[in-house]
């Protein structure tokens, strides 16, 4: 089932000379549509390269991609020249942070559908490493209550 939304915006006045607003579009998309398995075993994603709002020309364009926490080996693939870089950006939890793959690209104008991918090499170990975190952090939590509650700190004579 393709399920679509489209988002309508109207300037109130007309735009001569930019426009110096700032706001923030967010939307959810199922992970399993853009998310793939390669054959040597990696992981990627295959996302449309380019801005959601139909017919803008961009003078910069900036796509991150936060890849899940222990994933190695980012490597874009692009059908054009763009430049990129890699970030780290820690979120909650997280002990050795996340890799960002930063794409650059500077005078963006729309084509038709170009798609780029980012592929990365991820141990499904991994998936467990928060939660086991936790369950050692309430387990310790714990051990340390029943030690207090079984010490006796009273003085005697
Ligand atoms: C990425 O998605 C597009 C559109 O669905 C498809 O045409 C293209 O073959 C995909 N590329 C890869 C490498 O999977």
């Amino acid at each position: 089932m393709l399920l679509q939304s489209e988002l309508q915006i109207e300037p109130r006045y007309p735009l001569f000379g930019g426009w110096k607003a700032t706001f923030v579009i967010v939307y959810g998309l199922p992970l399993q549509d853009f998310l793939f398995e390669s054959s040597d075993d990696k992981r990627y994603l295959n996302f449309t390269f380019g801005c959601p709002l139909i017919g803008m020309v961009v003078d910069k364009l900036t796509i991150k991609v936060v890849l899940p926490e222990g994933s190695t080996d980012p490597s874009p693939v692009v059908p054009f020249p763009v430049e990129h870089h890699l970030e780290a950006k820690y979120s909650s939890l997280d002990v050795v942070g996340r890799t960002v793959v930063v794409l650059e690209k500077k005078n963006f104008v729309p084509m038709h559908n170009s798609h780029f991918q980012v592929y990365y090499s991820f141990k499904p170990i991994f998936m467990l490493a928060e939660s086991l975190m936790l369950a050692s952090a309430f387990f310790m939590l714990f051990v340390a209550c029943v030690a207090y509650i079984h010490i006796d700190l009273s003085v005697r004579k």
